[in-house]
């Protein structure tokens, strides 16, 4: 499939969700209880779900294997569990993928909490490459190379990465926005979750926190089949997609020719220009 351009950018095609975008996102009002959990796809953003819904659970993962993951967290922008939105009542956790410029507009008058994941752009293209190839919503590329110019360019689903970031770093000294990256999440885990609890004004006993470690964790997660995206449909993906693929930081290094390291660092240099130094944990 080809993707769906909206106000310029690539998005994934997942049939009616052209009406999504046009009808019903325009007017969609974000509401003060609501938490969002905003990332560029293929950074973390479903762990950083699970871990949510686990905190608001204390640890009980009773509902994370019993709900599928996408109905948990609805996605504003797609089809996927879009229809527990539709009058946005009752619902606390929405996720999104939309870049800053095409976000609601009603969330930047409220008091909504976001928190915006950020990952090494060399791994999201990597994961990206895996996931992009075996969907059925998206442009399939026919090898990492093809991938890795489309990424660069920003001709992938959601848009430059660059951009993506760029925009949403505008908000990193608001209030209700928290920025995490992937990375400091794999280094230390535990203390990523009490940070999201802070954030969200939730306090947990040492067992709660271990169980919310516990079932989160990538094995737990890969097994959990709410968790998993084993449910998709096979209309939507094709044989072969795995979700929980690797888990791990730096696998690009196993990818990257170093002549693709080199024009990626310079790009990386370029794009990101004019941010603090440590901003970004992996460079
Ligand atoms: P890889 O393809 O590198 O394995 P998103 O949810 O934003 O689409 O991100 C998907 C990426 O997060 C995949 O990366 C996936 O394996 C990884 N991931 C998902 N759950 C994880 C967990 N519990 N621990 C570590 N990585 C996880």
């Amino acid at each position: 499939a080809d993707y769906i351009w909206f106000e310029g950018t690539p998005l994934p095609n997942l049939q009616n969700n052209k009406e999504i975008l046009e009808e019903f996102l325009p007017e969609f009002v974000i509401r003060d209880e609501n938490i969002i959990i905003e990332s560029y796809p293929k950074s973390g953003t479903n762990w950083l779900i699970e871990i949510v819904c686990l905190i608001q659970n204390k640890g009980n993962p009773e509902l994370i294997q019993s709900v599928p993951i996408w109905q948990r967290s609805p996605w504003i922008e797609t089809k996927i569990g879009h229809q527990t939105l539709i009058n946005n009542e009752g619902q606390q956790l929405i996720s999104s993928h939309l870049p800053f410029h095409l976000f609601p507009k009603t969330f930047f008058s409220s008091k909504a909490k976001m928190i915006y994941v950020i990952r090494n752009p060399r791994d999201v293209l990597v994961s990206g490459y895996y996931y992009w190839s075996k969907t059925k919503f998206a442009k399939n590329p026919e090898s990492l190379t093809t991938y890795f110019e489309w990424f660069l360019k920003g001709n992938v689903p959601y848009g430059s990465w660059f951009e993506h970031t760029r925009g949403w770093l505008s908000m990193r000294k608001c209030e209700n926005f928290l920025l995490l990256s992937y990375e400091d999440m794999k280094k230390d885990t535990r203390r990523t979750i009490e940070k999201i609890c802070d954030f969200l004004g939730k306090k947990l006993e040492p067992d709660e926190l271990d169980m919310v470690l516990h079932y989160s964790s990538f094995q737990a997660m890969k097994e959990n089949k709410m968790s998993n995206y084993s449910l998709l449909k096979k209309e939507i993906v094709a044989d072969g997609f795995v979700f929980l693929r690797k888990g791990t930081t730096g696998d690009w290094k196993n990818h990257f020719t170093v002549a693709q390291a080199e024009a990626f660092d310079k790009v990386f240099q370029e794009k990101m220009a004019g941010f603090p130094p440590g901003l970004f944990p992996w460079e």
